[in-house]
């Protein structure tokens, strides 16, 4: 027995050994040294208390390029985004991240260090950081976690530390990290905890976000890792997708919210990711946009606009400047919101908000028509309870009895605040 204890116990030196050689080594490439980097992981700690989680007290608001530009990004269009996201007001109403997505890398350098794509971003990114910061926004970057991000341009796997401090030299404030070219046998907790503690060791608070929405398994080791976690394949502007696309449409990305049971594993600190917003895009109609951008609320994921703020249509803008639902993405209690009830085409989603000032129970509500045809949703409330429309100002929703009924159009959500309720589930 005191053999086997002292066998493992210079099996565990010997691991920390290993890892407190290898681990702060920024220039390691853990390719070409299997063994030590799989010895490395099993001892890496899955929490680090370094990690620093008050940045993410509540989900992160922004603008993201993906789903506006896909690979056609660069820096005029960057520059233009960040002087639309002040003069839309946008930035007034929480949306302080502009992050650029896939495609901006190009190649390494003789030091292994990440050179942007010199056609499309001639000025570099410290130039553009400093003009993003200069407008009082965040700057965010993309990389993946694998040898190469999911466009094929270079991957962080290696050079996490070298990254992390060319990151952090160019004033990033918020990294998306995706999940492509990795090789079968790696885990992802390990994989994501490397590029996590190469950012707390840079010393700049930077929002980490985990993008390995394909994995089956992202709830089991992803809320660890990353200040948020996508937990669904790509978005896509449509209500139902179909075909190819059946998985990627707003309403499947609720199913699998649900399917998930996200919301238990959401905290400040900890969200769940729904994936970038598609408000503004093609492919949806206004009701449809409203119902979406009220169920991103409701699910407290982070609230990254995707699309282009230059051509962005009025109420399209209202809806996402919207200072109630803003309110309540925002609620300090930081708890995701659940489906409710279920009655097939009609559904119930609650979100528990912070108490009033008064003391209240405050509660939001989505009234959701999934289906085709206009719908009655009745919600139950509690006598004395205050109801009040959250897409139109607040306006007051007459109580009859002890509940609310409302006609919900087809492909549309009625989004309703009510203080007063007593606990019911
Ligand atoms: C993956 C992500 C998308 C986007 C692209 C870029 O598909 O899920 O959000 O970042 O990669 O290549």
């Amino acid at each position: 027995m005191k053999k086997i204890a002292t066998i493992l116990a210079c099996v565990a030196f010997a691991g920390m050994a290993q890892a407190q050689q290898t681990l702060p080594d920024p220039a390691r490439d853990y390719g070409s040294n299997t063994a030590g980097y799989m010895f490395a992981d099993v001892l890496a700690a899955r929490d680090n208390p370094a990690f620093n989680r008050a940045i993410a007290a509540t989900p992160p608001m922004g603008w993201n390029s993906w789903n506006a530009f896909r690979c056609d990004v660069d820096e005029t269009k960057i520059r233009a985004m960040a002087d639309s996201m002040v003069s839309s007001g946008l930035a007034k109403a929480g949306y302080r991240y502009l992050v650029i997505d896939d495609c901006w890398q190009s190649s390494r350098n003789k030091d292994g260090v990440l050179v942007p794509d010199a056609k499309r971003f001639p000025s570099g990114m410290k130039a553009l950081s400093d003009y993003v910061h200069g407008k009082g926004l965040k700057f965010g970057l993309y990389s993946a976690a694998g040898y190469k991000t999911c466009q094929g341009r270079p991957g962080s796997r290696g050079y996490e530390w070298t990254d992390a401090r060319t990151f952090a030299d160019w004033g990033v404030d918020y990294l998306k990290y995706d999940w492509c070219y990795m090789p079968a046998w790696q885990e992802p907790f390990d994989a994501y905890a490397r590029m996590r503690d190469a950012l707390v060791a840079t010393g700049r608070p930077i929002y980490f976000s985990a993008s390995a929405g394909l994995r089956p398994d992202v709830l089991e080791w992803a809320p660890q890792a990353a200040h948020s976690w996508r937990f669904n394949k790509d978005i896509r502007p449509c209500w139902d997708c179909t075909g190819d696309r059946a998985a990627n449409g707003i309403m499947s990305v609720l199913d699998r919210a649900s399917q998930l049971q996200v919301a238990l594993r959401v905290r400040p600190g900890s969200w769940s990711d729904a994936d970038m917003l598609e408000v503004g895009n093609h492919g949806l109609s206004m009701a449809e946009q409203r119902a979406h951008f009220a169920l991103w609320v409701l699910l407290a994921s982070p609230l990254m606009i995707g699309t282009d703020l230059r051509t962005l249509d009025p109420e399209a803008l209202d809806l996402l400047r919207n200072p109630a639902l803003v309110s309540a993405h925002q609620d300090p209690l930081g708890m995701a919101g659940f489906r409710y009830r279920d009655f097939g085409d009609t559904e119930i989603w609650r979100r528990w908000l912070k108490d009033g000032a008064d003391g209240k129970r405050r509660d939001m509500f989505v009234l959701l028509n999934r289906g085709n045809q206009a719908r009655e949703i009745e919600l139950e409330v509690d006598p004395d309870t205050v109801v009040s429309d959250m897409m139109a100002s607040m306006v007051a929703v007459p109580v009859i009895g002890q509940s609310v009924k409302l006609t919900v159009q087809p492909h549309s959500a009625t989004v309703l605040h009510v203080a007063g309720m007593r606990f019911k589930n």
